[in-house]
């Protein structure tokens, strides 16, 4: 019952030998400065299991994806800039720190994104929230733009971008479309999603090269549907109606 899509590895806890450790599907590896992968953890890769499984029922796939989105913020928070910040420790002793500098709000593209808005929200107390209602065609999974509702003063925010599947890029290319209109520079936006397809980050980093990517995992490619494979099918649904 071994994995047949993939570049496969020893996971397991460092202190196995690598014949000790089982063998799991890793991310794919790209060759984009801008894109990071999380960490192939057991962990992370326990939590992506559950939620690929198709036998996974709603309950738990809200827990699991809850799980790996935090992951996702608290790294995407890492490529914010921070600025130098003492403070004094209650003994008295100072502690050279750092400070997040900048004001930042969240993005969701409606409506898998708005899956990961308590994530953020979890991180980064009364966070300002905008949102884009795009949806893919089912046929022909060209994205349509609906609504969109931002901050006024987004300009002078660094965005979080939240989408969790990032097939195609599409729908996440026009997403940006959207805040760039508005005055957002593409490097101060970071796209952050679950599961990305080779050819959607390829798609995304010939377009807005200075764009920020943190990603959970690179999947093989895309079916004859434009969906993600393995992939984990249409997360909305998963998500909010199955
Ligand atoms: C899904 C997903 C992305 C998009 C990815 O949304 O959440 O927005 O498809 O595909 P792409 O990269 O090829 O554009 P969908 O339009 O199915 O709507 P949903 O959020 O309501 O499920
Ligand atoms: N949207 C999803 O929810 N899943 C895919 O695999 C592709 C687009």
């Amino acid at each position: 019952n071994r994995p047949d899509v993939g570049p496969t590895q020893c996971v397991g806890p460092d202190y196995r030998s690598e014949s000790q450790k089982p063998i799991a599907t890793v991310s794919t590896e790209v060759n984009y400065e801008t894109v990071t992968i999380l960490p192939q953890t057991p962990q992370l890769i326990a939590l992506l299991t559950k939620i690929r499984d198709r036998n996974t029922e709603r309950a738990d796939f809200i827990f699991y994806s809850n799980r790996i989105i935090r992951l996702l913020v608290e790294e995407g928070l890492n490529h914010l800039p921070v600025v130098e910040h003492t403070v004094t420790t209650p003994v008295g002793r100072n502690y050279a720190g750092l400070l997040f500098q900048g004001k930042i709000c969240g993005v969701s593209i409606m409506r898998a994104g708005e899956a990961m808005e308590q994530g953020l929200r979890d991180c980064c107390r009364s966070v300002r929230i905008g949102k884009i209602l795009i949806q893919r065609d089912e046929e022909t999974a060209q994205p349509k733009l609906f609504y969109d509702k931002l901050p006024e003063d987004i300009a002078d925010r660094w965005v979080l971008l939240l989408d969790p599947m990032f097939a195609t890029g599409g729908s996440a290319i026009m997403a940006v479309e959207v805040l760039k209109s508005r005055g957002v520079p593409e490097e101060r936006i970071l796209f952050i999603n679950l599961i990305a397809s080779p050819e959607g980050i390829a798609n995304f980093a010939t377009k807005f090269p200075k764009l920020r990517v943190v990603t959970a995992f690179v999947d093989q490619g895309l079916d004859s549907k434009n969906y993600i494979v393995p992939g984990l099918g249409d997360f909305g649904d998963r998500f909010y109606t199955m």
